[in-house]
């Protein structure tokens, strides 16, 4: 979370910084700001995003090297005191990351006489590097040993008032990229924001430091010697669904689920599995949010391919419980970003403990896709909308072919369920399509949804774990209560909640226990529940006299489950549509989670 950038460069910077940042607001958009130096000294902060940013930077701003900030709010509320680049004593520093010791250091420095504006971790940054520069350290030196005293995760960029031609940059625990282009070296939380200007790019590791100035980019490792680190072609700006026939990137990106489903099938088709990993005794899945709930959604499919156990684990839990891993685990890691702080904890857990591991990862530049021994990749494309929308369709066809790939190396997949297996992948763009041409009836629905303020999602076996993600679609985009069930726990508890009306969304179909689901439908209506079902064409019948409203969606089995996960994004951007709210970037929300 929180998106950097930095640039020196032969003319001003200030109008490409804010370009850059634009491509970082993924990372949150709570304020943004920048600094330029070179000639002069200007800070410019505004609440909100680049947009609002660049009205207030204009052509003012002269200075030819610079730093920018896209906030999102970790100490400190959305206020434009709170917002980067913090500046002390002619240091100016935008920061990725916390910084935990920062207490401490503030009540040293607060002692000492020093003064903050802020509540931010991070401002303690410039006062640490400015202090150093009193003490008379060079720039990189006054760097290097501020972050000595830093405990924490941190990608941070400095500007100095004195020393207007350079940018210096450190990196640990917090993502961030050095770039070189003609007449320009740059800094950035993701190469891609920086595509339009530069020709290559090298991801820092951690204890590493830079200098960016004139002559370009100049690395160092923790040793403090000069290091070589892998420069890579930076790619031209992937192509991106248009938001302006949509109304919103979101929406764009649910119409674009049927092409990044078949690239990522094209992608994935007749991998092999390496040897490390087909000789598995068990998996375990850790993930976070939507991924997690892809992971879920599609384990049976997993664990009949394959026939190995597959646990499931949320990354923040699993990296703090010290769970034994029996011989032979293999863990798969699920990320669209590739770089959620809690996932790569576990990473490193497990790396440590020498498991091998698959990343399930959308971002192939990305940490995560870097350092794993199996990268699997999702081809979704960029997915500029907050929530995950076509990468967690695409995450569920990855793991499917993944549980494919595996079963066939293990020789658990017999001839007879390959063909039916890729009968069904192959017809998973046109049930998404399909799906998408009944969004009357699921925009129909949201307005319902609004009306009574809550929704509950119910289901069993793969719809259930389906179910969770629906109920968390419509939280982050409409902030709806929405809660998720597995339909059979609904007796234990849940059911009180039910009221004459409550809305009750119910996904049944073939090979998701619909009948069970269908008594549960009942014992919802007899409490005066309204039941909403989203059933595929076998159950339709049975759902009629139960259902209020019934939506019979496109394809059987597999398809049924894609087709639902459709029908989910389709009723919470509209819920988002009526209540008004932007649907690419709800509040309180950032699409990439660098943070704990
Ligand atoms: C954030 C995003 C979610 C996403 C989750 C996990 O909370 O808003 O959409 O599911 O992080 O992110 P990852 O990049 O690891 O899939």
């Amino acid at each position: 979370m929180c998106g950097i950038v930095g640039m020196v460069n032969g003319h001003p910077v200030a109008r490409d910084l804010v370009t850059a940042l634009g491509r970082l607001e993924y990372r949150g958009y709570d304020s943004a700001g920048v600094a330029v130096a070179g000639p002069g000294f200007e800070v410019h902060k505004v609440i909100g995003g680049t947009t609002e940013l660049m009205g207030k930077v204009g052509n003012g701003f002269a200075g030819h090297a610079g730093i920018g900030h896209t906030r999102w709010a970790t100490h400190g509320r959305a206020e434009v005191r709170n917002a980067h680049p913090h500046v002390w004593d002619g240091v100016a520093v935008v920061h990725n990351g916390i910084i935990e010791n920062y207490h401490d250091l503030r009540g040293r420095m607060i002692a000492n006489g020093e003064t903050f504006e802020s509540d931010t971790d991070s401002e303690v940054i410039p006062h640490l590097i400015a202090a150093a520069r009193k003490a008379g350290a060079a720039p990189m030196d006054a760097v290097r040993e501020a972050c000595t005293e830093l405990h924490g995760a941190y990608a941070i960029a400095v500007l100095f008032q004195d020393v207007p031609d350079r940018v210096v940059v450190a990196r640990q625990g917090s993502p961030v990229m050095v770039a070189r282009g003609r007449n320009v070296a740059a800094v950035a939380s993701d190469p891609s924001a920086l595509s339009a200007l530069c020709d290559d790019y090298a991801a820092l590791e951690d204890g590493d430091l830079a200098e960016l100035s004139n002559h370009g980019v100049t690395i160092f490792g923790r040793d403090g010697q000069l290091a070589q680190r892998c420069w890579q072609k930076v790619e031209g700006a992937e192509e991106e669904a248009a938001a302006g026939l949509f109304g919103s990137f979101t929406r764009a990106e649910i119409a674009a689920q049927p092409v990044a489903l078949r690239n990522t099938d094209a992608a994935l088709a007749g991998r092999a599995i390496p040897q490390a990993i087909a000789d598995a005794e068990r998996l375990v899945v850790v993930a976070c949010g939507s991924s997690m709930y892809a992971a879920s959604t599609v384990r049976p499919w997993i664990e009949k391919l394959t026939g190995l156990p597959c646990d499931l684990e949320i990354a923040s839990e699993y990296r703090t419980r010290e769970a034994p891993l029996s011989r032979g685990t293999v863990g798969i890691l699920v990320s669209q970003s590739g770089e959620t702080a809690d996932t790569m904890g576990v990473m490193e857990m497990l790396k440590a403990r020498n498991v091998p591991i698959v990343a399930v990862v959308n971002v192939q530049h990305s940490q995560m896709a870097r350092g794993a021994d199996l990268l699997w990749p999702t081809m979704a494309g960029k997915e500029q909308g907050v929530a995950a929308t076509k990468s967690f369709t695409c995450q569920m066809l990855a793991l499917i072919r993944f549980g494919l790939a595996l079963g066939l190396a293990r020789g658990t997949v017999t001839s007879g369920t390959l063909v039916a297996v890729e009968r069904e992948l192959a017809g998973l763009a046109v049930v998404c399509a399909r799906a998408e041409m009944l969004e009357g009836q699921f925009e129909a629905v949201a307005e319902r949804l609004v009306r009574e303020g809550e929704a509950l999602f119910i289901g069993r076996g793969s719809a259930a774990a389906l179910a969770n993600e629906g109920a968390l679609k419509l939280k982050e985009l409409s902030y709806l209560r929405a809660e998720a069930y597995a339909a059979g726990e609904l007796k234990h508890g849940p059911i009180a909640m039910i009221r004459e009306g409550s809305p009750v969304i119910v996904c049944a179909g073939a090979g998701q226990h619909a009948g069970k689901s269908l008594a549960n439908a009942e014992e919802v209506r007899a409490r005066g529940g309204y039941v909403i079902a989203l059933v595929d064409d076998a159950s339709a019948a049975a759902f009629a006299p139960v259902a209020d409203e019934m939506i019979v969606l496109p394809g059987a089995g597999l398809g049924t489950l894609f087709a639902q996960a459709v029908a989910m994004q389709l009723i919470a951007v509209h819920a988002a549509v009526v209540l008004r709210h932007p649907v690419d970037r709800p509040r309180n929300l950032a699409k990439s989670v660098t943070v704990e």
